[in-house]
């Protein structure tokens, strides 16, 4: 079994979709959160999944957080930590703590649209094509070896409403699927490319 640790700062529904996915040879050991009121961490309690916060507004600094989350992190021994709309900045030092076992979902087709509003920013760009990405995290934001993606067309009617609603869908799917291939041995990182040995899918419409 691998532990999983999935860090979120809100609702939660990547978190949910990793759980539900009921992924072989994966256990949640627990999901935390920067915010104690994220709506996620009471539907993983609901599960009985452990949950716990910690909030920064406490810490004089970033790298205080980041170790104290660490420590909280550490506890539950973690073969991955998935960031799942987890709305921090991380320091160096929490990257390369947990180095090749620390992925985050995003909702653009990077190397386009680090950061935020993405969603905004694709439509303002005139893109016809938007998506998502799962990628292991390094200290430069948004910028790790690439695990995975997603694409959506884009409509001349979205709004970022509509076109996030339509990338998250898309995001369910590739999260999931990242996590399962992880536990599965079937990631290789080979420079600043992921290679993923093929194996079972979570989900057909992955193969379309
Ligand atoms: C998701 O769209 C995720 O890609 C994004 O936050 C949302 C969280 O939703 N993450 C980032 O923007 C990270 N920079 P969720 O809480 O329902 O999973």
């Amino acid at each position: 079994m691998k532990n999983i640790v999935i860090l979120i700062s809100g609702r939660g529904s990547n978190m949910q979709a990793v759980v539900k996915a009921q992924i072989p040879n994966a256990r949640i050991a627990a999901v935390l959160s920067n915010n104690e009121t994220a709506a996620g961490l009471a539907w993983a309690a609901q599960r009985n999944i452990a949950t716990d916060s910690l909030s920064h507004k406490n810490f004089d600094s970033r790298l205080a957080f980041d170790e104290a989350m660490m420590r909280k992190i550490d506890a539950y021994q973690p073969d991955l930590v998935v960031l799942a709309g987890f709305m921090r900045i991380l320091t160096p030092e929490f990257c390369r703590h947990y180095e090749g076992r620390l992925i985050n979902i995003h909702p653009s087709l990077l190397p386009a649209f680090t950061g935020l509003h993405t969603h905004r920013r694709a439509i303002d760009a005139g893109c016809r094509i938007a998506g998502c990405t799962v990628h292991f995290v390094t200290p430069e934001l948004d910028c790790g070896p690439i695990i995975a993606q997603g694409a959506v067309p884009v409509s001349d009617h979205d709004t970022a409403d509509t076109l996030a609603a339509r990338v998250l869908e898309a995001e369910h799917l590739i999260l999931p699927q990242a996590v399962a291939d992880f536990v599965g041995g079937r990631l290789k990182i080979s420079g600043s490319r992921v290679i993923r040995n093929t194996g079972a899918q979570l989900d057909a419409r992955l193969l379309a």
